[in-house]
């Protein structure tokens, strides 16, 4: 067995390093939600001024037995490196794993990095953690995978709809933010990395500029439609915003932040927030039968949001850290 690194723009070797990666998805998580192929060249192929991956390949005479993905931020977090290891099943417990965290170990110190973070996922099999811990990594931050069947109950939705703020302006977009609303969404999103729970995590909160958030919306575009709603006081102020991704091609959608700003809490402005994406999903994309999102455990505001949704927890997120 010898360890490669992959070349990105080699389409077969990329395809070779997918294979495993969905391989292992769909053996250890019935609700993994994995990338697809597309999404993962746009990923790795596009050059970015932000973010630089690294795939690697342990390889077995012809076969790819198992992978890793190294990835470094360029201009915030340059102390850390992404690390995630996943070996075939066939091929567990014999040192495949240990072989290729230690190869992207001895890249990313050569890169200057003292500190690797990854995320982990588990149902009931605890030997991701192990591993991780094995490894010498800990355990940071946790949170739940929860899962909504879509649609939701016409009665469920009238009941939500009645509990939900209704003084401020919902207004939409798909992909671009409107030039007018820039300013103001890159302050929320900023002020949404420095207020999500990272538990332990040693990480800088990142500064999300309208430079940033422009070259996310180009990148994304290629795998992801990508949803944003947001609240406007009636003095023109936004008050938050849910950010949702529905990969192309797939059944499902992905709710990533929602955010309601420090002054703005308390008024179930997160759960109108949280309808008013539900509502553009249910009408104009039906084909999404299934809800995703994360969310820390002691997150109080955020899970009793889900709840009152109807989302359960199927499996649970660590973020794990080594530092050298
Ligand atoms: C976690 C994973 C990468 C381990 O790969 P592997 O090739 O089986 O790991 P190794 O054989 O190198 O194991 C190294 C050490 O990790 C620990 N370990 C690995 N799997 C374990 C398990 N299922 N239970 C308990 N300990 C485990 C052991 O200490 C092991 O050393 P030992 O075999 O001498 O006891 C593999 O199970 C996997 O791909 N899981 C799904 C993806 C994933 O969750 N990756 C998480 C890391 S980012």
């Amino acid at each position: 067995m010898h360890i490669r690194e992959i070349d990105l723009h080699d389409e077969a070797a990329l395809k070779a390093w997918h294979d495993v990666e969905a391989a292992a998805m769909s053996y250890d998580r019935p609700h993994g939600v994995g990338r697809s192929f597309d999404a993962l060249v746009n990923q790795v192929t596009v050059a970015s001024d932000y973010y630089q991956p690294v795939l690697l390949g342990a390889v077995e005479g012809e076969r790819i037995v198992g992978i890793a993905e190294l990835g470094y931020s360029l201009m915030d977090n340059t102390h850390l490196a992404d690390l995630e290891v996943t070996v075939l099943p066939d091929s567990r417990r014999r040192g495949i794993g240990r072989s290729l965290y230690a190869d992207a170990t001895a890249r990313r110190r050569a890169a200057g990095r003292t500190s690797a973070c990854g995320e982990l996922n588990v149902v009931d099999d605890l030997g991701p953690l192990a591993f991780a811990e094995a490894m010498g990594a800990e355990s940071v931050h946790e949170e739940d995978h929860l899962l909504l069947d879509l649609p939701m109950h016409p009665d469920h939705l009238r009941r939500l709809e009645t509990r939900a703020a209704s003084d401020y302006e919902i207004v939409r977009w798909q992909g671009r933010c409107p030039d007018d609303l820039i300013d103001a969404y890159a302050a929320m999103r900023t002020q949404m990395n420095q207020d999500v729970p990272t538990g332990e995590l040693d990480y800088e909160a990142v500064v999300m500029t309208p430079e940033r958030i422009r070259s996310g919306e180009e990148r994304l575009a290629k795998s992801y439609d990508v949803l944003v709603a947001a609240a406007r006081r009636s003095d023109g102020v936004l008050g938050g915003y849910s950010l949702v991704y529905l990969p192309h091609g797939r059944d499902h959608a992905l709710q990533d932040d929602t955010l309601v700003m420090p002054e703005h809490r308390g008024h179930r402005l997160g759960l109108a927030l949280k309808l008013a994406t539900y509502e553009v999903i249910a009408t104009e994309h039906p084909e999404r039968t299934r809800f995703h999102t994360w969310t820390d455990p002691d997150n109080r505001a955020m899970q009793a949001t889900n709840i009152a949704f109807g989302y359960r927890a199927v499996e649970r997120m660590h973020e794990v850290q080594v530092k050298d």
